[in-house]
């Protein structure tokens, strides 16, 4: 028989064992801070019709024109993609389902999404992303309590080196006319230009503006700024959300190139930083799309939300030392030794799982020694020990494992009511 050894798709990540507690430690506080907020969880299918992504995050940003993982269902003939987001998916779910009948909406969301960028750190092909999308909500107060919400979430988890960044992109109108004047100003230095910003120039000459190449710096520092000319509507709401963050304490920074890579975004737009993801800076991004129910097919309603890489935050909290993520190990892992015990045992074990604890057993037989060495390893808090000498009093040895604390021998009943308190 012929053998093949094969790997994971490249920038798709599998979650070992030692790693999973930290993701489950994190989607369990997540759970928990977003319910405090009165959002309700929704789980959207992971393919969806690729015209969805294309008409919502648009036609000409990055995400559309080369990374959708996208193909044809040979089945149908029907064109899918793997979700590269799911603000789109949410609102889509919401129009189907007819949510928005019932009047505003608090929806969450978490899972894997798929970009086929270049994978380096913090940036993968599937990643996961914890999502939040308030519909039918005008604001500023929605956008304020989005963004202080997710402050609050940093002060949960610990997290210091993070910080937030925002800007208003306007109205639809005033990103036009802003449009107008950078593609003019910009065709009077086309010279300088390089291959990509001339392919957006008249496609999505916003774009040029998130441009990382060092020799456009100085000529997109002295493009029209979006916020000179921020139409009324736009420029108030602003400033009612900078008086909110102000009075909530919440410090923050204008950063007037912000514009994010998805079209559906108007006025607010946010993003959470840190300094100590190298290239991949942005933990957390949001903003306002006004537009995007309607454009879904639903009756024209405002929204706001933001999405986190979870990869992101997990390296992001080991860096930084922050509170550190709880082990989780089994309550007790019970070590045996001859036949008579290995039965007691067996029976002891089950006796803890219906008490309510989680209760490992040893298999595979070996020394006292090496099976506590075991036990050790499992990051178990107790280890419950029988030998012949406990199985003929009828008799458990109670072992801590973590701290302090001697052993004792007692009966198993009365090594559950000690476990219990
Ligand atoms: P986004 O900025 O494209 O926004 O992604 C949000 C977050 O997902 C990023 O800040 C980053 O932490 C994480 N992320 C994105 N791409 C990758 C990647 N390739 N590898 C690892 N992490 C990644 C959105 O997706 C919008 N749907 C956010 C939103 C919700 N706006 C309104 N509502």
């Amino acid at each position: 028989m012929s053998t093949q050894k094969f790997q994971a798709v490249r920038g798709m990540n599998d979650i070992l064992p030692d790693e999973s507690d930290a993701w489950a430690f994190l989607e369990a506080t997540l759970r928990r801070w977003l319910a405090q907020y009165g959002y309700r969880e929704v789980r959207s299918p992971i393919l969806e019709p690729t015209g969805l992504f294309v008409r919502s995050i648009g036609e000409v940003t990055d995400i559309v024109e080369k990374e959708m993982y996208t193909f044809v269902d040979s089945l149908n003939g029907e064109s899918l993609t793997l979700r590269p987001e799911a603000t789109a998916s949410c609102v889509r779910l919401a129009v189907q389902h007819n949510l928005l009948y019932a009047g505003p909406q608090r929806l969450w969301y978490m899972g894997p999404m798929f970009r086929h960028e270049r994978p380096q750190k913090g940036r993968y092909r599937q990643f996961h992303q914890c999502g939040a999308e308030a519909l039918g909500f005008e604001g500023p107060d929605a956008d304020a309590e989005l963004i202080l919400m997710t402050a609050r979430l940093w002060d949960l988890l610990g997290l210091k080196e993070v910080s937030l960044e925002i800007n208003s992109i306007g109205s639809l109108e005033c990103r036009q006319q802003h449009r107008r004047r950078l593609v003019d100003y910009f065709e009077r230095h086309a010279a300088m230009l390089d291959e990509d910003s001339k392919r957006r120039l008249h496609a999505n000459p916003l774009r040029i503006l998130d441009s990382k190449n060092p020799a456009l710096a100085d000529l997109i520092d002295g493009a029209p700024r979006l916020t000179d000319a921020l139409d009324d509507a736009s420029a108030a709401h602003f400033e009612s959300l900078q008086a909110l963050l102000k009075s909530a304490g919440l410090g923050y920074r204008i950063n007037p190139r912000l514009v994010r890579g998805l079209d559906y975004y108007n006025a607010t737009v946010f993003e959470w930083v840190t300094p100590l993801l190298g290239a991949q800076s942005t933990l957390c991004g949001g903003g306002r799309y006004d537009g995007l129910v309607e454009q879904l097919g639903g009756k024209p309603t405002p929204a706001c939300g933001f999405a986190m890489g979870l990869e992101r935050l997990l390296a992001v909290l080991q860096e930084s030392g922050a509170r550190p993520i709880p082990e989780q190990g089994p309550d007790v892992y019970v070590v045996h030794q001859g036949e008579a015990a290995q039965e007691a045992a067996f029976l002891a074990a089950d006796a803890l799982r219906a008490a309510g604890f989680a209760a490992v057993l040893h298999c595979g037989g070996g020394s006292f020694k090496s099976q506590l060495k075991r036990a050790d390893a499992s990051r178990a808090a107790h280890a419950v020990i029988l030998g012949e000498d406990e199985v003929r009093a009828g008799q458990v040895s109670l072992k801590p494992l973590r701290g302090q604390g001697a052993q004792q021998t007692l009966s198993l009943e009365q090594a559950i009511q000690f476990l219990k308190t």
